[in-house]
């Protein structure tokens, strides 16, 4: 077994491959809706408190975790957190860090190549003269797989592959081919987000005249920038801020710590992860509420954007806005708009298919091309499900499980198995090792017991979420669980509800293949999950035989 050691290139290169890992179509398309769906300057609170108190340690757990692992020659989480505590449990704990990235990328991609495929059509003028509800109506038929847009038959199937074929070329060319598309996609992404930011927010009230009187960006802006302090006391808003600070920071994850492996045992990872966190968050903040909102609040009024919070703003809006500004900027900014998502996009599924590769080379020897390639065929199988089904619900079940619950599970666990198991001090000094950054000390105990305790909080308060969110009845002991919580989507109680009352019976199919689908997703996820633990406990059992053939 030939093993070729991979690295980074340089210092530029690491930075810009975690921050594209970590800046994704999350910051532009779900951060927008996250904030207008919890009450835009009642999110932004909780939210820079979980990036504080959660996000900025879990980045230094993560990092210091993957270069540990590294240094022992291991890759992806299960061996890292085998390296970490011999318990058997955590390295079947740490196939989340292998399933999450697979499950994430099989929706993901999709996602992305419909930015690939806007991109196309911003240039062939597809959405020259539409009005507001064609433009809709063709994303509409886009994501409904038998109906034809402009004469591709399966459309959203071509460029879904050809999305697949572009992540699996670059994949094959391993560190280096993710830090080159790093280095041109990131500054690219930031460049077209600042014209696109300073063309929202400098468009004041020309909106008016178009669609509704009064309309004006900069009410986007303050629907978002105008702190509420009554949030602080809902936890829908807490769960809705913490769900989005893993997210977009790809915490819980298992990437970073892939990412980091390949550093040197003495690299900085203090100031390295600070520094990929906050430019994660100039994009997301900055950029990520500049773009979308105010310049459809510019045209549509803040009311239609609480209404149609959704892709529906990136996909179905904005190229018709777009088409007001003229044939040419229309081009340009169609371009630089889908370009920058598509950018965002796969300089994050590249990062998800690290994991797999860097696992299959540790433990079975598998190569870059066997390994990119085996990844693009695992994201064909477990992503046609997405792009068939997407209107059954299979999309949205894959964000559930693999994009939400499992981020927020692993993080917590991984967290209490660095803080409390491999201990803060040794942990304090792993993070401390090389750095190039003078770390607080208070974040020693904030990483020992805040960030666990909140973790835990949130874990608890997303399983058993009470009904209608009201936590005073909860605790006063009339603890009914809410339709949300995680124990009642398992048994898709909220559908069922919807079923029993459900008296049309075009509707009740529909429910009924509803449900159909979503198990199907179940068993495919449960069904990776499973596989993956199988792979572990064949490598595990591997260097057991090594062990005594020594
Ligand atoms: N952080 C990315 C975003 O904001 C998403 C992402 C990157 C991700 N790497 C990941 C999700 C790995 C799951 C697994 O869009």
């Amino acid at each position: 077994m030939t093993k070729e050691k991979q690295q980074w290139g340089s210092r530029v290169g690491l930075i810009l491959a975690m921050a594209g890992n970590a800046v994704g179509l999350g910051n532009f398309l779900r951060f927008p809706v996250q904030a207008v769906n919890n009450g835009g300057g009642a999110f932004i609170i909780p939210y820079l408190f979980c990036f504080l108190a959660m996000g900025i340690p879990l980045l230094w757990i993560e990092w210091s975790m993957g270069r540990f692992g590294g240094k022992h020659g291991n890759h992806s989480t299960p061996f890292i957190l085998n390296t970490m505590s011999k318990r058997a449990m955590w390295k079947y704990i740490g196939v989340f860090g292998i399933f999450t990235n697979i499950g994430v990328a099989a929706y993901y991609c999709y996602i992305e190549s419909w930015t690939l495929s806007y991109v196309f059509h911003s240039v062939a003028r597809t959405f020259d003269g539409m009005s507001q509800s064609q433009v809709a109506q063709f994303f509409a038929d886009y994501v409904d797989i038998g109906k034809s847009t402009m004469g591709i038959p399966y459309e959203a199937v071509v460029f879904y592959v050809i999305c697949l074929a572009l992540n699996t070329f670059i994949l094959s060319r391993g560190l280096k081919g993710v830090e080159k598309v790093a280095k041109i996609g990131m500054p690219l992404l930031i460049i077209f987000g600042i014209v696109l930011a300073i063309r929202g927010l400098t468009l004041g009230t020309s909106g008016a005249s178009i669609e509704v009187p009064n309309a004006s960006a900069i009410d986007g802006l303050n629907f978002l920038w105008t702190p509420q302090f009554d949030s602080l006391a809902n936890p829908k808003v807490w769960l809705a801020a913490a769900g989005q600070v893993f997210f977009t920071l790809s915490v819980g994850m298992g990437t970073i710590q892939c990412y980091a492996s390949y550093l040197s045992s003495k690299d900085d990872v203090a100031l390295n992860g600070v520094t990929s966190g906050f430019t994660n968050e100039f994009v997301e903040v900055v950029l990520g509420s500049s773009i979308v909102i105010p310049i459809a609040a510019g045209y549509l009024g803040l009311d239609w954007v609480k209404e149609n919070a959704g892709f529906g703003m990136a996909f179905q809006t904005m190229p018709f806005l777009f088409e007001k500004w003229g044939a040419v900027l229309a081009v340009v900014a169609g371009v630089m708009w889908f370009g920058l998502l598509f950018f965002a996009g796969i300089t994050s599924s590249l990062a998800m298919g690290t994991p797999w590769m860097g696992f299959m080379h540790d433990e079975f020897g598998w190569g870059r091309n066997k390994g990119a390639l085996s990844f693009g065929l695992i994201i064909l199988v477990l992503g046609l499900p997405t792009v068939f089904f997407f209107n059954q619900g299979v999309f949205d079940e894959y964000d559930y499980w693999a994009g939400t619950v499992s981020l927020v599970v692993f993080a917590m666990l991984e967290t209490i198995l660095f803080v409390w198991i491999f201990g803060m001090n040794k942990g304090w000094r792993e993070i401390n090792l090389g750095a190039d950054l003078k770390l607080p000390v208070i974040y020693k105990y904030v990483m020992m017991v805040l960030t666990p305790v909140m973790l835990i909080a949130v874990f608890l308060a997303s399983m058993f979420t009470p009904k209608d969110n009201d936590w005073k009845r909860a605790f006063s002991g009339d603890w009914v669980l809410d339709n949300s919580s995680i124990i009642k989507q398992i048994t898709n109680a909220g559908l069922k509800e919807k079923l029993a009352a459900a008296t049309d019976p075009v509707l009740i199919s529909e429910l009924q293949e509803k449900i159909m689908y979503i198990n199907g997703a179940r068993i495919l996820l449960v069904g990776l999950f499973v596989a993956i633990s199988v792979l572990v406990y064949i490598a595990h059992r591997n260097h057991q035989k090594q062990k005594h053939n020594l």
